[in-house]
C-alpha cells in the first residue's frame, strides 16, 4: 500500500514508517559528523523521548559522542484498527533499532509519564539496566492534559493570553491557509490548569521520586526545556498561560538545583529556539513569527533544527566545560542565535509586511511545512513514496 499524509488543521493524523526511520537515520548522521560531546553522561532518562527536543537529545547523547544508554518515556499511539500508529511510535522503534546496531541500550517505556505506574516502571528499568542510577534526567514533555490523582479527572492546559485578548494569525497546515484569530484571555482556572500541566511541579516530583528510590548518581544533572522568545511573542507566550508555566519551571530549576547539590549535581531550565514540532504548531498566533524567523535565520546561516540545538547544547554548554554558561537568571540559553538583535530586527520588519496573501513567499512557509511533514515521515529525500509498503511488517514491530 501507499501512505499519503492526512493533516487536519495543524495535526498530522498519520505517519509514514519508512520516512520516520529515515528521519531518525538522518539525525544520527548529523550528530556523528558534528563536533562531539566530551565527558557526556552514560545513563540517561528522557521523559518525552519520542519526538521534538526529547528525541533529538536522545539521538545526540547516544550517537553524538557520549555513547549514552537511554531510557525513553513517551505517550504514543500504537497501531490499531483505526490507524497505523503515530510518528513517535515508529521513532521509538527505529531509534532502538539503530542504537542496537551500536550496542547501545535503548529502553522504551510507552505510557502516561504523569502516572505512578510509569514512574514505577522507570525506577525498575533504572535498577535493571543502569545499575540503579541515572547521570542525566531530561524533562521534555509537551502535554495537553494531566490526570488529577485518582479522581479520573484531568487538568487541561489552555494556551491563551492573560488579561487581554490577542489577535494574530494561525496557519493551517491542512490547506496552507492563513486564519486571523482572536484568542480570548484565559480564565483563572485555565491559567492554573496550564501551570499544573506544563509547570515545574511534575518535573520536581520525578526528581523527588528518583531521589527517594536512590536512583540519582553522583554528579547527576537534570534539564527541562523552556521558551522565552522576543517581545513580539510575549502576549501569546511569555505573558500568557504557557509563559507562566515556564516561569514556574525556571523557579523549579532552582529548588531542584539545591536538592541535587547533595549529589554534586545540578538542574537547569534550558531555553530553546522556536522550532516546528508536534507541540509548537499548536500555539495560536505564533506561526507567522516562526515563518519570519526561519527565513531570516536561514539567510544568516544560523537556523538550527532540534537535533542541531541538542548537539550544540551537550557539546558546547552542558558537558566538557569548566563552567556551564548561564544567564543572570541561571537559565541555559540555546535561544542566543534566535534573539540576536540583528536577526530580530529583520524578523520584525518581515512581520510588519506579512499577510495572508504573501506569507508563503516572504516567509519560509516551505521550510516550515517541510519540517512539519518530515516530523511525520513525509517529504524526506531517500524515501520512495511511490513504492508499496507492506504495513503488516511495521504494525507488528514493538518499541
Ligand atoms: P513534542 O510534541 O515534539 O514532544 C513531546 C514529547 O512528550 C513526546 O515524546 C510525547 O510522546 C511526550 N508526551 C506528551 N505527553 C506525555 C505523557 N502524558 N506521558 C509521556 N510522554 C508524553 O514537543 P517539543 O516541542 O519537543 O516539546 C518538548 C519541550 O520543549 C516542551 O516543554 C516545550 O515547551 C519545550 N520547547 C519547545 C519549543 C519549540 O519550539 N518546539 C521551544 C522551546 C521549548
Amino acid at each position: 500500500m501507499l501512505i499519503e499524509p492526512v493533516i487536519k488543521g495543524v495535526v498530522a493524523k498519520n505517519a509514514h514508517p519508512v520516512g520516520c526511520h529515515e528521519a531518525v537515520k538522518q539525525q544520527i548522521q548529523y550528530v556523528k559528523n558534528a563536533p562531539q560531546i566530551q565527558q557526556g553522561p552514560k545513563r540517561v532518562l528522557i521523559l518525552g523521548a519520542s519526538s521534538g527536543f526529547g528525541l533529538a537529545a536522545r539521538i545526540a547523547l547516544t550517537f553524538g559522542g557520549a555513547k549514552a544508554d537511554t531510557i525513553g518515556v513517551s505517550f504514543e499511539r500504537e497501531p490499531n484498527e483505526k490507524s497505523y500508529g503515530s510518528a513517535g511510535w515508529y521513532n521509538n522503534i527505529f531509534f532502538k533499532k539503530e542504537a542496537d546496531k551500536e550496542q547501545r541500550l535503548a529502553i522504551n517505556i510507552v505510557g502516561d509519564a504523569f502516572s505512578n505506574d510509569i514512574r514505577d516502571q522507570v525506577i525498575e528499568a533504572i535498577e535493571t539496566y543502569f545499575e540503579g542510577e541515572v547521570d542525566l534526567v531530561i524533562y521534555s514533555l509537551a502535554a495537553g492534559i494531566r490526570p488529577k490523582d485518582e479522581t479520573g479527572e484531568f487538568w487541561r492546559s489552555a494556551i491563551k493570553p492573560i488579561g487581554d485578548s490577542v489577535t494574530g494569525a494561525s496557519i493551517m497546515l491542512e490547506d496552507d491557509s492563513w486564519r486571523e484569530t482572536t484568542v480570548p484571555p484565559a480564565t483563572l482556572e485555565e491559567e492554573q490548569a496550564t501551570l499544573k500541566v506544563m509547570g515545574g511541579e511534575d518535573w520536581e516530583s520525578w526528581i523527588d521520586a528518583l531521589i527517594n528510590s536512590e536512583s540519582i548518581a553522583d554528579g547527576c544533572k537534570t534539564i527541562a526545556f523552556s521558551y522565552v522568545g522576543p517581545e513580539i511573542t510575549h502576549p501569546i507566550y511569555l505573558d500568557g498561560t504557557l509563559g507562566r508555566a515556564k516561569i514556574d519551571l525556571h523557579q523549579t530549576s532552582h529548588s531542584l538545583n539545591l536538592k541535587l547539590a547533595n549529589f554534586n549535581g545540578n538542574a537547569y531550565a534550558t531555553v530553546c529556539k522556536a522550532l516546528v514540532t508536534k507541540a509548537s504548531v499548536f500555539i495560536p498566533a505564533l506561526s507567522p513569527y516562526m515563518l519570519a524567523l526561519y527565513k531570516i535565520m536561514k539567510q544568516k546561516g544560523t537556523h538550527e533544527t532540534c537535533v542541531e540545538q541538542m548537539q550544540r547544547l551537550f557539546s558546547t554548554k552542558l558537558y566538557g566545560q569548566k563552567l556551564i554558561p548561564l544567564d543572570g537568571e541561571r537559565l541555559l540559553r540555546m535561544d542566543d542565535w534566535e534573539l540576536d538583535p540583528e536577526t530580530q530586527h529583520h524578523v520584525s520588519e518581515l512581520l510588519e509586511v506579512m499577510n495572508k496573501d504573501n506569507f508563503t513567499t516572504i516567509g519560509d512557509y516551505q521550510g516550515f511545512k517541510q519540517e512539519f511533514m518530515q516530523l511525520n515521515g513525509f517529504g524526506l529525500t531517500n524515501v520512495d513514496y511511490h513504492r508499496d509498503i507492506d504495513i503488516d511488517n511495521f504494525i507488528k514491530l514493538t518499541p
